[in-house]
């Protein structure tokens, strides 16, 4: 089955080299109005879109991410958790607005996120723009919260890097359906490692030949090679997010 939808999903690479053609005010109109569109957790629109246009925080973002690539982007936005606003409007009713601290609201905010990244994504590349969402923003929260002036109630949760593409990079094999779509219950099948290996075998065919970063490696290396990440890297999240409001624990 197939339609030009399908078709634009299933060819989603994250670009991360862009020519100097900038994205227009109408393109960043567009991409956010798709955000909008997107389905929101109770309809509580909780969160906010901050474009980054200012040099000296892009060059920090370049900083905190380790991507300074994004700095050379067309447009570069963030995505916020947002609870401030409806905090606001709650104050205005005089209603107790202690819910909207919970971990509940935090995670709601974090669905909405989420999915608005993946609708400017999808809405870029239907007009020829490409992506990177760039979780990468959460090494340092801190400053990303200073940079941004982000009040009581916000946090900042994804970077999304996007302009025209300056590369086609070749498409990221996926894991076999039999790996991660069950009926009714979680069920690996029982031959796990055997259709591991040759999803091993496949991605590490991806690493070896792809038309840039080659390298030699697996899925399952590639795995365990995350696990042997700095763990003080991001330290301080949990902190940050009750810093900011948000009652988790
Ligand atoms: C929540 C999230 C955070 C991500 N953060 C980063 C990032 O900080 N830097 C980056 O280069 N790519 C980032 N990516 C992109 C992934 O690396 C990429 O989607 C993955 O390798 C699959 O490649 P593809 O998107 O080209 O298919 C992120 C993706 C998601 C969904």
């Amino acid at each position: 089955m197939t339609n030009d939808i399908l078709t634009l999903l299933n060819q989603h690479r994250s670009i991360r080299q862009f020519t100097d053609q900038p994205v227009t005010n109408d393109e960043v109109t567009t991409l956010v109005a798709a955000a909008q569109h997107a389905a929101t957790s109770t309809f509580a629109q909780q969160y906010s879109i901050i474009s980054i246009t200012d040099p000296a925080i892009k060059r920090a973002l370049g900083d905190i991410t380790g991507h300074h690539w994004l700095e050379k982007s067309g447009h570069y936005f963030m995505l916020i958790a947002d609870q401030h606003r409806n905090l606001k409007i709650a104050e205005r009713a005089n209603a107790d607005p202690a819910i909207l601290r919970s971990f509940d609201k935090f995670m709601a905010s974090a669905f909405d996120v989420a999915i608005a990244a993946e609708a400017i994504v999808t809405a870029g590349e239907s007009i020829g723009l490409g992506s990177t969402i760039m979780g990468s923003i959460l090494n340092h929260t801190q400053r990303v919260i200073e940079l941004l002036n982000l009040p009581e109630l916000t946090f900042p949760l994804l970077g999304l890097a996007i302009g025209h593409p300056a590369e086609q990079p070749d498409l990221k094999p996926r894991l076999p359906q039999s790996l991660m779509h069950f009926s009714n219950q979680y069920a690996l099948p029982a031959d796990f490692d055997s259709q591991m290996a040759a999803y091993d075998t496949v991605t590490a065919d991806y690493y070896a030949h792809r038309n840039s970063h080659l390298k030699k490696t697996t899925f399952s290396q590639h795995i365990v090679q995350e696990l042997g990440r700095n763990p003080k890297l991001r330290a301080e999240l949990v902190q940050v997010i009750q810093q900011q409001g948000f009652n988790i624990n």
